[in-house]
């Protein structure tokens, strides 16, 4: 595939971006070669997923949830550093806010996000962070895992493009436990769902998705 006809991917994050990461660490490795990761913008200033898009060579952008009154002023202009930039995807890694059903419109089929659960388990509002985790360990599940699937306008409720099972070790912190899920899930298959996004494979039909073969 040439330069030109590569997706340019826009990658969301609100802190540590170790998603981010094993993206840019993807496409390094030419397993990301659909697309490019064009631009890395984070909703909080000092996020360490800016330096690690800095190390990378890719340009960061900070656009504050709180430097904006409303929502919608705040997605008018992240609106405007995507579309400067020309980008064609979204992934959303470890980025903590919920966008509006009128910015999803603006890339139908095109927002993938990490969800460190099995969803339906443990997911939805509330369901973040280390309490998704913490909440697992309380229920007392035996396996647990990550799920990326299309951003809808319900939190975590969009179609399932791709499931990881992970076994819990007994006695593990929620810690351990998220340390283990990005690991063993997460950090395996974002970049794989990026690249079957970037490369036109990823069919929805409702909340059935299906991967076409080359
Ligand atoms: C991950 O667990 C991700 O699933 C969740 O937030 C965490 C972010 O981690 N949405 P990082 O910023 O990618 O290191």
């Amino acid at each position: 595939m040439t330069k030109q006809t590569k997706k340019r991917i826009g990658v969301l994050v609100s802190g540590g971006g170790t998603n981010l990461q094993a993206l840019l660490d993807a496409e390094a490795r030419g397993e990301l070669k659909s697309g490019t990761i064009a631009v890395v913008v984070a909703s909080k200033p000092g996020a360490y997923a800016l330096e690690r898009a800095a190390k990378a060579g890719v340009e960061g952008v900070c656009v504050e949830r709180k430097a904006y009154e409303t929502r919608e002023a705040f997605e008018a202009a992240l609106q405007k550093v995507l579309e400067e930039r020309q980008i064609d995807v979204l992934v959303l890694a470890g980025f903590m806010l919920v966008l509006s059903d009128q910015f999803i419109k603006l890339y139908p089929d095109r927002i993938i996000n990490v969800h460190p659960a099995l969803i339906p388990s443990f997911c939805g509002d509330g369901f973040y962070g280390l309490r998704v985790h913490e909440r697992a360990l309380e229920y007392g599940v035996k396996v647990t895992g990550a799920t990326v699937h299309f951003v809808n306008e319900i939190t975590d409720g969009g179609a399932i493009i791709m499931q990881k099972a992970v076994a819990i070790p007994e006695g593990i912190s929620p810690e351990d436990l998220q340390q283990l899920v990005m690991k063993e899930a997460e950090h395996v298959m974002l970049p794989q769902a990026a690249e079957l996004l970037c490369a036109g494979r990823l069919s929805r039909k409702g909340r059935l998705v299906t991967i076409d073969n080359k």
